[in-house]
């Protein structure tokens, strides 16, 4: 008897899940059906195991990533998972970014792993898809493709790695590597210690071990609802996260049948609780700028969560939970102290709680079928008594920023320079501050303000993360430990310091205020009143700012995408300022032309 699927009498369900999805392929649905079975049983599949949902899984397994060493056996987790449930898993694999190994800088590739995994999401007869990640870059990547693509995606991360130990002290990546080079770097510590230190602050496979952008990430897309409330905070190597990959699978199984899609799931609200939690963390600077690209992914949000929004919602929202750079903890005392479930049941007075999440219930039903008391306050701390009152994550507008830069003052080690005003010392490239930051004749005191400029993200491809702008060595000597830094670019989310980032626009725009700042001019910022200003007169700004475009000084990199090749060139025409997430404006839901169509 013919096989019922090629009985060309039948039109093909255009809700059909598995082999049978109508995709494009070779014009007749019943031949291209025809063509996808033929070509899948050579590797093996029977009629049986095609006839099932199929979960996709994206592996983004590479040598190069030690984030992501446990996916071996997180996939073998998940196929489990999937097929206890009845459903088919096929991994395959997109790129993979590790943050030492992706060179100009991994936010360069970000954009590019979006879309490798929109498209090949797109491409392929999955009905739902676990996208397997870690790495800081991965998560948001992953997350902007899923929307964008909206086929069912549930998210799972490969852990936080365990800390390490030095003459008894635990550490970790990465907080602990700066302090540490900072250290170095002021004499306070030899060579033999930070040889030592340099193979104990990564100790096992996983992601950064403090609250870095890794981790918040983690952490936010539990607060989106895209990923179970266990999954973000246990450890890389523990039992627990292959039982949590485990899950993840069966729960693949019941989005691919019920077609719980991206855009139908994220609201607005989620986009809010994902903003409380980033406050409540002291979550990584650089976790704005990816929530920026992923709402503006998402045709019916985006465009209603700005800058703003993260300010507003930091004004009513404490710092609770404990962890480097903002505190003392590692994630693991995180995850000890009940992790994700502990902190959205001390938070769930601010919450949205009618937020969907991935397992189909709301967030306030998940909360109230998963009873918890925390009992750890020294590490998430209960709203009666705060570790930092408000405000972790400030938005700083004026002169010198009029589109808005951030500051993560929970992580400020000098309180007194959040209202503070100094000479500015302006370096114009990541190549000029590095050629003078130790001379000893640099003109510089503990109160001047550090400028780092063409750092962000047409200026330097990618907007690396060279925010950290460091002390001068001379300073360093005396015991300074904190300055009053500002750039265009980013910082690792598990630095801390007075560090003004993410100035719009970025210095390299022919018009920008940043661009023009001169060594002397007084720079002030002032967290209470939210401000960044530049105290030189319109007038001069207007003069420095025609003055630098007939020189040719400055925004060269403006001028020279036009004529860039390749991936760098793209990257450069496309790149939209910090505050709308660094994506490619034809990449977000509004496209390249804010909407609309020819
Ligand atoms: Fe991958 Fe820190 S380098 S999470
Ligand atoms: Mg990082």
């Amino acid at each position: 008897a013919p096989n019922s699927d090629y009985d060309l009498s039948t039109p093909i369900d255009p809700n059909a899940i598995g082999l049978r999805q109508k995709l494009p392929g070779y014009g007749d649905a019943h031949f291209s059906l025809f063509m996808r079975k033929l070509f899948i049983k050579a590797l093996g599949y029977s009629e049986d195991a095609l006839s099932r949902p199929i979960v996709g899984i994206v592996n983004t397994y590479s040598s190069f990533n030690p984030c992501h060493a446990n996916i071996p056996q997180l996939l073998d987790a998940v196929k489990r998972g999937v097929q206890l449930s009845g459903g088919l898993a096929i991994d395959f694999p997109t790129i993979s970014l590790h943050e030492s190994f992706a060179s100009p800088t991994s936010m360069y590739l970000r954009n590019l792993m979006s879309m490798d995994t929109e498209e090949m999401i797109s491409a392929q007869p999955v009905d739902a898809v676990v996208l397997i990640g870690g790495c800081d870059k991965t998560t948001p990547a992953q997350l902007m493709g899923g929307i964008s693509a909206n086929k069912p995606i549930i998210h799972l991360v490969t852990g936080p790695m365990m800390p390490g130990s030095y003459q008894g002290v635990r550490i970790g990546a990465c907080t602990d590597c700066r302090n540490n080079w900072a250290k170095f770097r002021a004499g306070t510590i030899d060579i033999e210690d930070i040889a030592a230190l340099n193979e104990e602050l990564a100790p096992t496979g996983g992601t950064c071990g403090v609250m870095g952008t890794a981790s918040t990430m983690a952490c936010l897309l539990v607060a989106l609802g895209m990923m179970p409330i266990n999954g973000a905070t246990a450890p890389a190597v523990s039992s627990a996260r292959l039982r949590i990959a485990e899950s993840t699978g069966t729960l693949a199984v019941q989005l691919a049948k019920s077609q719980l899609k991206p855009q139908a799931l994220l609201t607005r609200e989620s986009f809010l609780n994902a903003i409380i939690v980033l406050q409540a963390i002291g979550g990584s600077t650089n976790a704005v700028v990816h929530l920026m690209a992923i709402a503006n992914r998402h045709p019916l949000i985006a465009g209603t969560i700005a800058l703003s929004t993260i300010d507003g919602i930091g004004r009513t929202t404490p710092l609770l939970v404990d962890l480097k750079p903002s505190g003392d903890n590692y994630m693991t005392d995180f995850h000890a102290s009940g992790g994700m479930l502990a902190l959205l049941h001390t938070l769930s007075p601010l919450l949205h709680l009618s937020a969907m999440t991935i397992s189909g219930l709301t967030l306030g039903e998940t909360l109230s079928t998963t009873p918890f008391r925390p009992f750890s306050p020294s590490v998430i701390h209960p709203l009666s008594s705060p570790l930092y009152p408000a405000s972790s994550l400030a938005i700083l507008t004026g002169n010198l920023a009029p589109a808005g830069a951030i500051l993560k003052a929970s992580a400020s080690k000098y309180r007194h320079l959040l209202c503070h005003a100094g000479p500015a010392v302006v370096f114009t490239s990541s190549a000029d501050m590095a050629a003078r930051i130790d001379d000893p004749d640099l003109a510089v005191t503990a109160d001047s303000v550090l400028i780092l400029q063409n750092i962000g993200p047409v200026g330097n491809p990618g907007m690396p993360e060279a925010g950290l702008i460091p002390i001068p060595r001379k300073l360093a000597a005396q015991g300074v430990l904190d300055m009053l830094r500002i750039s265009d670019g980013r910082m690792s989310g598990t630095a801390g310091g007075t560090i003004v980032l993410h100035v719009s626009p970025e210095a390299a725009d022919p018009a920008s205020v940043f661009g023009v700042v001169r060594d002397g001019d007084v720079v002030r910022c002032d967290l209470e009143a939210r401000r960044l200003e530049v105290e030189v007169g319109e007038d001069e700004v207007r003069r420095r700012i025609e003055e630098r475009r007939v020189s040719g000084e400055g925004g060269r990199a403006w001028e020279v995408r036009e004529g860039t090749r390749g991936y760098r060139g793209l990257y450069m025409r496309e790149v939209n300022q910090a505050e709308h997430g660094a994506d490619f404006g034809f990449l977000t839901a509004a496209g390249p032309r804010g909407g609309v169509s020819d």
